[in-house]
């Protein structure tokens, strides 16, 4: 077997940062200040002056960023909440959770995002089904924003709010509007393995809206009202450890370099694969940061692709296996009418390759080489 190449290479990115992030906790442990320290504050204010959004709220992760959003939307029973299926169960989960149905939209081929067409009839279909529409998780799946040009038509037009579930986009943009602004409220986060991650969970809301920017303040902290003990309304404990929004402090930093390389990255995948699979396409006027780079093999066996590129040294995962409204906890939730075949397709088509933004040409040619031979091999 071939020496192994890292899907993910935190060590690599660890070795480029130097020793900063190791004294930058090392200064969150000698003032002690360990939750709600003052590197929180300076994180959401960085986190504004990069994205543009007006209030950056961090919290414990992703999952709560996006519960949080719902909670102070007042999401409840009898509420139809629409999302996609071929996502990370975090977010049809977050609407389950305060009782609320979520309804499973289709989503386009060639992007991967909510297909705004199977979004309007799914609208109409949960009417039918006595549902109140209440509002839209738009994912920005793989790191490129979902197309909001026809999202916004459509949640305009049925007075639905928007939500964008960037925890796999932020730091891309979308018609020159940076993720973080985009929607009444935009989730993200920052587990290890995204674009932008710290050394354990995290994650944020950011908004435009200063009164949901306040109760969401006031949720993370156990509904926290006037003072320590004043419960305005039912929270939870979601706060950014002090630790993490040190190391994120750093990282910020040397993101927009980051994101310059996997871009670099994702294009050479494009020119040196795009002849043997089904590339992914980013909108016009989108970018993306490569959360994953998500190749479609149709034609192929996928695990025969998988199983050459193993003994290869080529790690690969599959995003998703089985869509949400495949899943026992989920599949006795509606669905888009029709049901949703784009999305049982892409989930037996799609393969996930090696994305970080320290791969070397080196391994890429390697990556790229094994790939194609394994495509000529499975066909
Ligand atoms: C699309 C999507 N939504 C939500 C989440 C949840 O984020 P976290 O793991 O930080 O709770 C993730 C990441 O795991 C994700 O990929």
């Amino acid at each position: 077997m071939s020496s192994q190449i890292a899907f993910i290479d935190l060590a690599a990115q660890r070795r480029h940062l130097g020793p900063v992030v190791d004294e930058a906790i090392l200064r969150v442990l000698e003032h002690g200040l360990y939750v709600m320290g003052p590197e929180v504050a300076q994180l959401e204010a960085d986190l504004s002056a990069f994205c543009g959004a007006r209030y950056s709220i961090s919290c414990g992760n992703g999952t709560d960023a996006l519960a949080l959003i719902l909670m102070a939307k007042g999401v409840k029973a009898g509420d139809a909440v629409f999302c996609p299926a071929l996502t990370f169960a975090a977010t049809a989960e977050v609407i389950a959770w305060l009782g609320a149905t979520p309804m499973f939209v289709d989503v386009c081929e060639d992007t991967f995002n909510l297909d705004p067409m199977s979004l309007v009839a799914s609208i109409a279909a949960a009417r039918d089904r006595g549902l109140k529409p209440v509002g839209v998780i738009a994912v920005d799946l793989f790191g490129q924003p979902a197309n909001y040009d026809l999202i916004e038509a459509t949640t305009a037009n049925e007075g639905l709010w928007l939500l964008c579930d960037a925890a796999q986009s932020f730091g891309a943009s979308y018609k020159e509007r940076p993720v973080g602004t985009i929607g009444q409220a935009t989730a993200t986060s920052f587990f290890p393995a995204k674009p932008l991650g710290c050394y354990g969970d995290g994650g944020a809301v950011f908004t435009d809206d200063a009164e949901l920017a306040g109760i969401i303040r006031s949720l993370r902290i156990h509904g926290q009202g006037t003072d320590k003990y004043d419960n305005a309304r039912v929270g939870m404990n979601s706060r950014l450890d002090t630790i993490q929004a040190a190391v994120l402090l750093e990282k910020l930093k040397i993101f927009p370099g980051e994101i310059r390389a996997r871009s670099r990255i994702a294009t050479r995948y494009n020119e040196q694969l795009g002849d043997f699979a089904i590339a992914p396409r980013i909108l016009e006027g989108a970018t993306s940061v490569w959360a994953q780079y998500t190749l479609r093999l149709p034609g192929h066996d996928r695990n025969a692709v998988q199983a050459f590129l193993t003994v290869a040294g080529v790690p690969t995962a599959v995003y998703y296996p089985v869509p949400l409204h495949r899943q026992a906890a989920y599949r006795h939730y509606p669905t888009a009418p029709g049901g949703l075949p784009v999305s049982d397709r892409l989930a037996a088509e799609v393969i996930s390759l090696p994305m970080h933004p320290y791969l070397t040409e080196a391994m890429q040619d390697r990556i790229t080489a094994a790939m194609r031979a394994a495509l000529v091999a499975s066909a």
